[in-house]
């Protein structure tokens, strides 16, 4: 039987042409082909586990990647240790332990069950014993550039870990971590909300009182691409300025430039008359159905009120994903999508290498203009994807 991929709602549908054709178009979900598309994690992917600021010296930080926990803690001299979270001995958290520092500055997790410490590899000394075992625990593999602490999750590498945030590291001074956040919700949704430019009017609506979204440009160069777009804002009054103070700085046409690196990154790069800055949303699958996003951001001050207003802005970014986090948990997930609206080509984008990954296919979706009277019909590599028909009857 000939199988065809669409796509709806951001869930993948097989529609077996012969049945299809019998059933005079309607959809047949088959679970199987789901499970093996969206239930996917991308492994191979470098995923950014956190910005070093975000751990305090000698103090448990728990992460999850791939479904597993891990512990991880940074010592005196600003090493980072990672290491599984379940103690070997009887399965406590070490992460709700504590550590303790040893002379050379360097130090060891204790786990709060029953007081075993355990160094960076894993080894622990037995009660009575004065000599150090062997590892206990597989650490997970860490690779630190700079501040930034990437993880392959010890999987074989797909990708390599894309070099701008070193650079924004170099350019800008980084202003701070905010809203860090463990969302019920899987990977690929959360990517499809984060590259959805429709949504800014509706779930950020009441944070820059955004009034519509003027698409400009997509420019597709595989797991990297640019999007351009403006949002025009509403008058606000001087109560609500003095409500949310972000709003003093909001312009009458919020100018876009999203800088996407496929899976793990989206950033977003802002000019204010006092300053620019680069917003760096972060995207970690947690296990197939959490995925955990937080932001930094990095600043560049054109005058002093610019270095007064970074928590400020801190809070604007906090809401940002607090809003994102929050619908993403009122979307009923397999309804389908009857509907396509314009610009819904970072969708495209994100479909297109999620299904694909780790290739890079065909079509190339970089446009100049989002004035398409119909939704594209599009090829994606050797599966041919189209939207049903009463979907393009639907749209203008
Ligand atoms: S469970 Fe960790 S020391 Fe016993
Ligand atoms: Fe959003």
């Amino acid at each position: 039987m000939e199988t065809r991929k669409s796509f709806n709602s951001g869930r993948a549908v097989v529609i077996g042409g012969s049945i299809a054709g019998l059933l005079a178009g309607r959809v047949l979900i088959n679970y199987f082909d789901y499970e093996e598309i969206y239930m996917s994690m991308l492994e191979g992917t470098p995923w950014l586990l956190a910005h070093k600021s975000m751990l305090q010296v000698n103090k448990p930080f728990k992460v999850s990647l791939y479904g597993n926990d891990y512990v991880l803690w940074k010592d005196d001299l600003g090493n980072i240790n990672a290491l599984p979270n379940a103690c070997p001995h009887m399965g406590a958290m070490l992460s709700e332990g504590w550590c303790e520092a040893r002379a050379d500055k360097t130090s060891v997790v204790v786990c709060p069950f029953h007081a075993l410490e355990f160094d960076g590899e894993g080894c622990t000394v037995l009660p009575g014993s004065k000599k150090k075992t062997l590892p206990q625990l597989e650490p997970l593999e860490l690779i630190i550039q700079g501040d930034f602490i990437w993880s392959y999750g010890n999987h074989e590498p797909k990708q390599s870990i894309p070099n701008i945030l070193n650079e924004i590291g170099a350019e800008y001074e980084f202003v701070g971590h905010t809203a860090d956040t463990s969302v019920e919700t899987d990977l690929l949704s959360m990517l499809l909300n984060m590259h959805d430019y429709n949504h800014q009017n509706g779930t950020h609506r009441p944070m820059f009182q955004i009034q519509e979204v003027n698409f400009h440009k997509f420019i597709d160069n595989g797991y990297h691409s640019h999007t351009f777009y403006d949002m025009p804002t509403k008058v606000v009054s001087l109560k609500e300025k003095i409500s949310n103070p972000t709003l003093f700085f909001v312009p009458k046409v919020i100018k876009a430039h999203l800088e996407n690196y496929f899976p793990s990154l989206v950033i977003f790069h802002g000019n204010v008359d006092i300053g620019k800055f680069a917003q760096v949303h972060i995207f970690i699958p947690e296990s197939l159905t959490r995925t955990r996003t937080y932001a930094l951001l990095f600043g560049l001050s054109k005058n002093p009120i610019f270095n007064l207003m970074k928590n400020s802005f801190l809070d604007s970014v906090k809401t940002v994903v607090e809003q994102d986090s929050d619908i993403l948990r009122k979307i009923y997930p397999n309804t389908p999508q009857k509907i396509r609206l314009n610009n819904e080509v970072g969708m495209d984008w994100v479909r297109r290498n999620f299904e694909n990954y780790p290739q890079i296919v065909e079509p190339n979706l970089s446009k100049l203009s989002h004035e398409s009277p119909q939704p594209p019909l599009i090829s994606y590599g050797v599966h041919t994807s189209s939207y049903p028909s009463y979907i393009s009857s639907l749209c203008p």
